[in-house]
């Protein structure tokens, strides 16, 4: 299998805008049904953080799609800023600000780079983007995110994990712990608190492009890539018949980290 064939169905910023504009995320996949992640409101673990007073200052949402997350905490009464690669994921989300009548800047913008931001931002929330991202991005995201920090910020971050919920796993291949750790250290992040959590997701997210790849197209994946969505799509089938509420835990691990120097 030639790299160029692998790196066709790599997550990456194009294939999250085109699911964003209800077209296939990989050549050859089924449109999909919905968008895993939007369930039309911030996810329950962020907004136990917020309630708890984790939160600070400016507040950063990297990758923050379609804004919810970002809006709850905005009205929550902070000053917000939501970052995404998607153009049309932004386009929606400042909709979604201006019908819940808050104020939240949302950029365009690549989290690996984050120009333009240096010392900006006093707590991180990564809401499911750090597993988005291959070795190389998320070494550049860390280093990027130190710049765009001030001394002492917060970063709250949510990944998936090779964990499973009730027999759930998670839809993409999960970042291992030591990854996270030497990630985070060699960028400057001290880790105060790694664990398991879980992640909200959309049910009918599952049944498209994320859940039904036809096999032709799980061939032509990286092998642990196709191994995961396959092993997904079998529970995945088992399991959403028997949900009513259109909503599923997926394993995750959240970190919380502080800029060391
Ligand atoms: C799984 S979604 C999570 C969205 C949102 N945080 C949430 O919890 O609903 C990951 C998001 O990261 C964005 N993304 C992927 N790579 C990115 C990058 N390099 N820079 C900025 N955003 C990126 C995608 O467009 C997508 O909106």
């Amino acid at each position: 299998m030639s790299r160029f064939t692998s790196e066709a169905f790599r997550h990456n910023r194009e294939s999250y805008e085109s699911l964003y504009r209800g077209e296939p995320a990989f050549p050859g996949a089924p449109a999909p049904d919905g968008i895993p992640w939007d369930i039309r409101q911030a996810q329950p673990r962020l907004m136990e953080l917020a309630a708890l007073g984790a939160m600070s200052g400016e507040v950063l949402d990297a990758g923050c799609g379609l804004g919810d997350n970002a809006i709850y905490v905005a009205c929550r009464g902070y000053s917000v800023t939501g970052i995404d690669s998607s153009p049309t994921a932004i386009e929606q989300a400042r909709a979604r600000a201006a019908d819940a009548g808050v104020q939240v800047r949302f950029d365009v913008g690549d989290a690996t780079e984050l120009r333009g931001y240096d010392g900006r931002f006093d707590t991180v929330v990564d809401s499911a983007l750090y597993h988005c991202l291959d070795y190389d991005g998320r070494q550049a995201y860390a280093a990027a995110l130190h710049r765009a920090t001030t001394p002492g910020a917060r970063w709250f971050l949510y990944c998936f994990s090779g964990d499973n919920v009730n027999g759930v796993i998670a839809p993409m291949e999960a970042v291992p712990e030591a990854d996270i750790r030497d990630t985070l250290g060699n960028a400057g992040w001290h880790i105060d608190f790694l664990g398991p959590t879980t992640f909200l997701g959309n049910t009918s997210g599952f049944t498209g492009s994320f859940g039904k790849l036809p096999d032709a197209v799980l061939r032509q994946m990286p092998p642990g890539l196709a191994e995961q969505m396959r092993r997904m799509a079998e529970r995945m089938a088992m399991i959403l018949p028997l949900i009513d509420d259109g909503r599923i835990h997926l394993p995750c691990t959240v970190v919380h980290a502080t800029r060391a120097d």
